[in-house]
């Protein structure tokens, strides 16, 4: 390529996520943030993954209007068979190390770090944060590198902390009170509890491989050039702020599914709304939705990965039917965990349900959270139910699973004050108390709060917002890589 026209082209990102769900739905909105900045993209994923967005979603045709995008699939190594989530979702960790990092590195090195002749050779990298290799290739081939992190920032700041509560015997928690507070954490010393710690910290083995490969990636998190978050700063401003003593670049550019939104509607865009779902949406509860009173239904989802026993199934469905409220529940297929392998779910269920009751084994979230119909979320806490709850102003209750779901409910419940959280505990009377906590006794409450916080969420994103400046703040540092 002659240097004339290689200046003439665009900066090209590539972006690896981490294979599963929660990652690649917010990484993928990046993606299309850079495509209507006019970036060239290539965005990597498994064949696997690659299979279900063609299957299941309109991804692929959005990103066919941006002659600049690319995906490139390489192997993760499993079989074409297997489920890579539900209870089998630990095997994407090994297939991550040991087949797709290596295919990811031939592929950079054998094609002069993807350049064509219409193409750029890649201009930085923007990595996972849970890729921990990555701090090492992009040294070792001088590439600019950009951590995205998609989990909430305060889990961040927790795992910066490990080796210290380690050495000041915060953890192992073993034999201490779940309730009590932990100290060895900045900025959480008046809230946090035990109980509120990052699910993998909940070991009895301070070498515990998971803890310690997850605190491994967080120490290659302060070699990068830039570190991305999914939050925006009224939200978590301050934990923001302590982190820059460790990162001096970041920039927060969530509700990032919002920014999208915010950015289409700014250029008049007529692309859809990029959601990289792995399984098909049962868009049937619409309709359902639609046909209920306002802020009557409490939406049900435990997001991609959470697995519940029979038991812990139908202590819920025990507290919903008790509650008299109507309910609408994402089951997804691999979603129970029974004795001898039997995860079906109870045919009970869906029959005893009646009128007040709707099942899906997949809904289109961010619709339904946005449905005047809905009135309050019962969720896993994951980062990206968290922040699609609080753009739609709709109260949660927590029932956080592992990883940062602890974290990030505790905040959801005691700092932000816009949900219940009733971690580690999963008993029908508790769930039909707090479901009618959200939904009728302290209903408005919760409601003007939730709200509140939905008014700056979107403030962040719009012209002028802190999220937007921050993301055209990151468009011209990447331009400015450009040597
Ligand atoms: C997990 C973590 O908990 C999360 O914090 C981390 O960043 C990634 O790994 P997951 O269990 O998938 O993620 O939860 P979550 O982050 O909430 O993401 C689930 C996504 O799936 C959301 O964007 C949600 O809108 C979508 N979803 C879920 C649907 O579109 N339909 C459904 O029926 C259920």
């Amino acid at each position: 390529m002659s240097s004339d026209l290689e200046e003439e082209l665009p900066p090209h990102v590539v972006i690896f996520p981490f294979p599963a769900q929660g990652h690649m739905n917010c990484m993928l909105n990046l993606a299309h943030l850079f495509c209507l900045t006019d970036f060239h993209v290539t965005f990597v994923v498994s064949e696997f993954s690659h299979r279900l967005l063609l299957k299941n979603t309109s991804v692929p045709a959005t990103f066919a209007a941006y002659p600049g995008f690319q995906f490139r699939s390489i192997p993760d190594g499993l079989p074409d068979d297997h489920p890579r989530s539900g209870a089998r979702v630990a095997d994407i960790v090994p297939a991550v190390a040991n087949h797709m990092i290596p295919n990811f590195k031939k592929m950079m090195a054998e094609e002069d770090f993807l350049a064509s002749p219409h193409r750029r050779p890649a201009t930085c990298f923007v990595a996972d944060g849970f890729h921990g290799f990555a701090a090492d290739f992009a040294e070792e081939n001088g590439l600019p590198l950009i951590y995205f992190r998609t989990p909430s920032a305060s889990y961040l700041w927790a795992y910066f902390h490990v080796d210290h509560l380690i050495q000041a015997q915060e953890i192992p928690i073993k034999d201490k009170s779940m309730d009590g507070l932990v100290k060895g954490i900045p900025g959480m010393e008046g809230f946090l509890r035990r109980r509120d710690l990052p699910g993998f910290f909940r070991t009895d083995d301070v070498n515990d491989p998971l803890l310690q490969s997850l605190a491994a990636a967080t120490r290659q998190i302060v070699r990068a050039q830039a570190v991305i978050f999914n939050t925006f700063d009224d939200l978590e401003g301050p934990i923001v702020s302590l982190m820059l003593e460790k990162l001096p670049r970041i920039f927060t550019i969530g509700p990032i599914h919002e920014q999208q939104k915010s950015r289409l509607m700014e250029k008049k865009s007529k692309a859809s709304i990029v959601a990289g779902n792995f399984w098909a949406e049962d868009r049937s509860c619409i309709d359902w939705l639609n046909a209920q009173p306002r802020r009557s239904v409490i939406y049900v989802s435990f997001g991609s990965i959470t697995v519940v026993t029979r038991e812990q199934l139908m202590e819920f469905w025990h507290g919903l039917v008790n509650s008299s409220q109507r309910f609408l529940w994402v089951m997804r297929q691999d979603s129970v965990t029974g004795k001898d392998g039997d995860d079906r779910v109870p045919a009970e269920l869906p029959e005893g349900t009646n009128e007040k009751g709707y099942f899906v084994k997949w809904a289109p979230q961010e619709e339904v959270l946005n449905h005047p119909a809905v009135g309050g979320f019962l969720t896993h806490s994951g980062w990206n139910s968290t922040l699609e709850s609080i753009v739609a102003g709709v109260p949660m209750i927590c029932w956080p699973y592992f990883g940062d779901q602890t974290i990030n409910s505790r905040f959801v419940g005691e700092v932000w004050k816009i949900g219940i959280d009733i971690k580690d505990s999963c008993d029908r009377l508790i769930i039909e108390e707090a479901i009618r906590e959200i939904m009728i006794v302290r209903k408005d409450e919760f409601l003007e709060r939730a709200d509140g916080m939905a008014k700056m969420a979107k403030k962040a994103v719009e012209r002028g917002g802190s999220s937007y400046r921050n993301l055209d703040a990151l468009i011209e540092y990447i331009k400015s890589l450009i040597t």
